[in-house]
């Protein structure tokens, strides 16, 4: 199974600045960006930064390429630039469906083949929701074999503009409602995929508490990761997607009930009744925290 990437944090690739102290933020991976965050006239600038940051960096982070949709016509040159040099993945924006994920997986091997690099070692992690049509194809993900898919996120911003919405938030400043809804989607997909679940980047990169209670609820439905903006913000997505000391205790008590009682299908912890569902639930824990260890 691939690493559990709790936090994935987006550096625009054309900016040196962002890009010199990248590798020490802590993130479990970086996503240097060359699509949305970098103007047409500045592609093969930040193309060039991602060269060269894949030869000479060096980072415990893995390091990820956003490139630009697969129908763009930078993603030719973004290709061949950037597999030659084995990135742990690229992340693809704007796919449709699990169909563009295969013709990305076409394109990487034919470009693995061609440099002499394992075949199939480079991981794809689509923004899985950014057009109305792709939101409708989340449910092909569990029935199409994607061996290379490490995960997937999902992107509002885009999405609103497909829509035609004039904002993707309430008056609250939660999400609306078609929001949730593909949010809760992208989970259910991801899970039925048996890949990781990565919920998509909170905006207002200032706002620590806020950032804090989405990742807390993020990671208490079944996210295991999430995207970040900012450096700030990556200490906090990678304490809230690591379980906490109390719920490793509770984790390690149920299983010990367990234990204690072979063959018993329900036991008794602390007066609550728990069965096989619990258990399950408790060796995910233990088995999500040893993931995580540094
Ligand atoms: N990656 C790496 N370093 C970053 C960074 C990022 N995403 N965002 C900020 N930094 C660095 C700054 O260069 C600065 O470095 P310094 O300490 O050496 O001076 C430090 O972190 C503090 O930055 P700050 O001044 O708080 O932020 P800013 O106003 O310069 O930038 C953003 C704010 C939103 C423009 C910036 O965070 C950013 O570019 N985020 C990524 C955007 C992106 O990739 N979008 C595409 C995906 S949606
Ligand atoms: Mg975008």
């Amino acid at each position: 199974m691939s690493k559990i990437l709790r936090s994935l944090l987006f550096v625009p690739a054309d900016s040196e600045k962002k890009l010199a102290k990248a590798g020490e933020r802590g993130a479990d991976a970086l996503l240097l960006d060359l699509e949305d965050s970098v103007v047409p006239s500045r592609k093969s600038i930040g193309r060039a930064h991602c060269v060269k940051f894949l030869k000479q960096v060096q980072t415990k982070s893995e390091i990820w390429v956003r490139v630009n949709p697969l129908g763009s016509t930078y993603i030719e040159d973004d290709l061949a630039a950037i597999i030659p040099l084995s990135p742990a993945g690229i992340m693809l924006p704007k796919p449709d469906g699990p169909v563009d994920i295969e013709t990305l997986g076409i394109r990487i091997e034919r470009l693995e083949r061609e440099h002499g690099l394992e075949i199939g070692k480079i991981k794809v992690l689509p923004v899985a929701t950014e057009t109305a049509r792709a939101v409708l194809s989340l449910s092909l993900y569990p029935r199409t074999y994607l061996p290379r898919l490490l995960g997937l996120t999902w992107g509002a911003e885009d999405l609103a503009t497909d829509l035609g919405a004039l904002t993707n938030k309430d008056a609250n400043g939660d999400f609306a409602f078609p929001y949730l809804m593909v949010r809760a989607q992208t989970l259910l997909a991801a899970k039925a995929a048996g890949v990781q679940a990565i919920d998509t980047l909170y905006d207002n990169f200032r706002d620590n508490d806020g950032l804090r209670m989405r990742a807390t609820s993020a990671f208490a439905q079944g996210f295991t990761g999430m995207l970040a903006i900012h450096p700030a913000q990556v200490e906090i997505i990678n304490t809230c997607f690591t379980p906490t000391e109390d719920q490793i205790r509770s984790a390690q008590a149920v299983i010990k009930a367990f234990d204690n009682q072979p063959g018993a299908g329900v036991v008794s912890v602390d007066g609550q009744m728990k069965d096989m569902p619990h258990l399950k639930q408790a060796q995910n824990i233990l088995a999500l925290y040893e993931s995580t260890k540094p």
